[in-house]
């Protein structure tokens, strides 16, 4: 699914929205949950969705978005179906991580941050995995891969499209 229908089909969720928000009317304690549920149900949370969230919780739209900001699992964009995170920590950066990320970034097309357009992947990076005996590593969908190359990084991202 690319972006484009990705929000064609949030537009059409919007009714899906209202509902869960409803469910927690003026309930102020319930943001997080809320905003849980909504990240679950949809894979992120639409923005969209904010302006609705806050005026059922009784709260400003800038302390919904602060709260989205301040929790680094809450997304408002829509992320691929595999985050690939590539390791920038010391360890895997003496043995090569730059070049790993450099190759992950051409072969994707996507900078740190993005996701690519058919929402397959999103690329991040991460100041340390906690597997450093094995760098250069990367994870892919919460599985590290270590010891990463050239070759290696093709063949993951090449499996992954299949
Ligand atoms: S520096 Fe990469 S896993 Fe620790």
């Amino acid at each position: 699914m690319d972006k484009a229908k990705a929000t064609a089909n949030i537009e059409a969720c919007m009714t899906r929205i209202s509902d869960i928000v409803a469910e927690y009317s003026q309930q102020e304690w319930a943001l997080i949950p809320l905003l849980q549920k909504i990240q679950n149900e949809f894979g992120y949370i639409p923005p969209q969705s904010i302006p609705i969230i806050a005026k059922n919780l009784r709260l400003f739209t800038s302390q919904v978005q602060g709260v989205i900001s301040f929790y680094a699992q809450l997304y408002t964009e829509p992320r691929g179906r595999h985050v690939v995170r590539v390791c920038r920590g010391t360890a895997c950066h003496v043995r090569g991580g730059k070049t790993i990320l450099k190759l992950v970034k051409r072969h994707l097309m996507i900078d740190e941050g993005q996701t690519t357009p058919d929402l397959e992947y999103t690329l991040e990076t991460v100041a340390c995995i906690g597997v450093c005996a094995l760098a250069p590593n990367i994870v892919i969908s919460d599985r590290v891969f270590g010891h990463m190359n050239p070759k290696k990084v093709e063949l993951l991202l090449r499996k992954g499209e299949e």
